[in-house]
């Protein structure tokens, strides 16, 4: 009996084939619920680590563990069936060297199922993200603003505002472009900056305040949803669930409160008695 579903996943390789064609659609998602949700409309989805902001109200990122990755990385994989799965490498978890990496993203792709990686930093990732690629590791790549380094950038600014920046972006990006990496995230840096960066690699860019010109884009559900009280400038709101959300929650404790609530349809009556 096959245990293979029929709904074929999209692979590293297809979204790398998407360079310069239909735009590649990709959201976060960190449970089951969403990733169905966000499945069937989208051909990537990323469990960011933006987690420890979203689901566990954290400052930054950086305490964000590897088991909290491999825990919600499993789940988006059992409520997805044909997007892209990829599942960030937490701060700590893969810097200190590349077999650390292997270690850790080789953890990440056996206990999730997943079928890609992410992880941030350009021309000093190049030679961590070969060594993952010639091992079996597909590797999306994240340039511009990298929130793991906040300590070191000081504050969440976007990158590449002004020209002498540009140079060293546009190294980064084809350092890991060279490395082997399948596609690259490029966080908030200036329209003609990341113009030129898509034009200068040959796998897909997927930008997150990073204008149009590139391969593709990318948000954190909550922030689109509306969910998330503090948003950065590029994230548009497709949805305000905030409001909906506090009614539905105002609306149950009043009835709890008034007793009106659980309904005689809510309740189980008793089985009749057998004579
Ligand atoms: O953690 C995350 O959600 C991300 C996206 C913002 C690209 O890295």
């Amino acid at each position: 009996m096959s245990v293979q579903s029929d709904i074929r996943r999209l692979t590293a390789p297809d979204i790398r084939a998407r360079k310069g064609g239909e735009p590649i659609v990709c959201l976060t998602s960190y449970h089951a619920h969403t990733a169905r949700i966000v499945d069937a409309h989208c051909d990537v989805i990323l469990v960011g680590d933006s987690l420890g902001m979203v689901m566990h109200g954290l400052e930054t990122t950086l305490p964000v563990t590897l088991e909290m990755m491999v825990l919600q990385g499993h789940a988006v994989m059992r409520g997805s069936k044909r997007a892209l799965v990829v599942v960030d490498m937490p701060f700590g978890s893969y810097e200190s060297s590349k077999e650390q990496a292997f270690t850790s993203a080789a953890r990440v792709l056996k206990e999730t199922g997943c079928g890609a990686i992410k992880l941030e930093g350009g021309r000093r990732m190049a030679e961590t993200i070969r060594f993952l690629v010639e091992r079996g590791v597909p590797v999306m790549a994240h340039v511009g603003l990298t929130p793991q380094s906040i300590n070191t950038i000081g504050s969440f600014r976007a990158q590449g505002r002004e020209e002498s920046d540009w140079a060293r972006i546009e190294d980064d990006a084809l350092a890991v472009s060279e490395a082997g990496a399948f596609s690259l995230v490029i966080e908030a840096v200036a329209e003609p900056l990341a113009r030129k960066l898509t034009e200068a690699v040959p796998i897909p860019t997927i930008g997150i305040g990073a204008s149009a010109a590139c391969d593709g884009q990318v948000l954190v559900l909550e922030d689109m949803l509306g969910l998330s009280p503090r948003v950065p400038k590029f994230v548009k709101r497709y949805g305000d669930l905030g409001p909906g959300i506090e009614k539905a929650v105002a609306g149950y404790a009043a009835e709890v409160r008034a007793r009106t609530f659980p309904a005689p349809e809510h309740t189980y009556p008793m089985k009749a008695k057998k004579s």
